[in-house]
């Protein structure tokens, strides 16, 4: 099969998780200079469930906000249109990822408990570098990995024969996709989240996650989410061992030169973050 008789494929399968109308309607906005406040808190309010979550979600110690936040206007005068648009587009993708069928080498529970470690460890990097803006950050670290789930669910076959081979050749398993697959998972969720209007940059770092050099943009925000995907999984390999940080791309580690030298004095302060981030977002889904 070649990458695009897959993502005909892919194109054909109609239960692929639609995401609801409101995210579409969001991120639209996002690249729509002239959408106000006013105009933002009107879509939200035209979904009572979407109110409810978040409301929920901004007040949760996720935010850390101590006062009550009542009302969507209020959220999004406090809290910045981007945040509340990120704020939608996570929790609606994680819900709509939820209900997907387990598979041996594939737990949606941990699936998500992974990307919502990479969204965190993404907004916490572009935090302390400036380099691009937090909310965004997180997004495309929590959707970084979606492509998986696409596999796992619907080219389960293909997943199957990917898992053995990290089993057996002790492979990542970029590695094992690259060898038996037309395409990787990060060029699969790179082609959904473009399909579904999410912004150049965030379709560009997460198609090149794996492969920074390939990206011909080589955004900050690229660079950010490789970082944290690589942190991420080597301290949860052992957190014990300092993580060997040659699998972090030169490029990346010049421009987080910073962060990653520190990596072993705060990335255990981030980790209760992490932990708060994956009880709301988990419960809510
Ligand atoms: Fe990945
Ligand atoms: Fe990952």
């Amino acid at each position: 099969m070649d990458p695009q008789t897959f993502f005909k494929k892919l194109d054909r399968i109609p239960d692929i998780p639609t995401l609801p109308t409101i995210v579409i309607k969001v991120n639209k906005m996002l690249q729509d200079y002239d959408a106000s406040i006013k105009k933002l808190s009107e879509i939200i309010e035209k979904d009572q469930a979407m109110v409810t979550r978040t409301l929920k979600l901004v007040n949760s110690t996720f935010y850390g906000f101590s006062s009550k936040i009542t009302n969507i206007n209020h959220a999004v005068i406090i809290l910045g249109f981007n945040t509340i648009r990120n704020a939608i587009v996570s929790v609606s993708i994680i819900k709509a990822f939820s209900g997907e069928k387990t598979l041996e080498g594939f737990e949606i529970r941990d699936f998500w408990k992974h990307s919502i470690a990479v969204a965190v460890t993404s907004r916490h990097l572009s935090e302390q570098t400036k380099l691009d803006s937090p909310d965004d950050c997180f997004v495309a670290g929590l959707l970084h990995d979606i492509g998986k789930v696409i596999l796992s669910q619907h080219f389960t076959e293909l997943f199957t024969q990917v898992w053995h081979t990290v089993k057996e050749n002790g492979v990542s398993f970029y590695e094992a996709e690259q060898k038996l697959l037309p395409v990787n998972h990060a060029q699969i969720a790179g082609y959904l989240t473009k399909k579904w209007q999410f912004p150049e940059s965030l379709v560009d770092s997460i198609t090149h996650h794996h492969a920074v050099r390939e990206s011909v943009s080589s955004l900050d925000q690229l660079l950010i989410v490789h970082t944290a995907d690589s942190l991420v999984n080597k301290y949860k390999a052992d957190s014990e061992i300092p993580p060997r940080l040659s699998s972090i791309d030169p490029e990346a580690k010049r421009v987080l030169f910073r962060q990653v030298e520190t990596v072993s004095d705060w990335f255990p302060n981030i980790a209760t973050e992490i932990e708060s981030a994956c009880e709301f977002f988990l419960k809510e889904s």
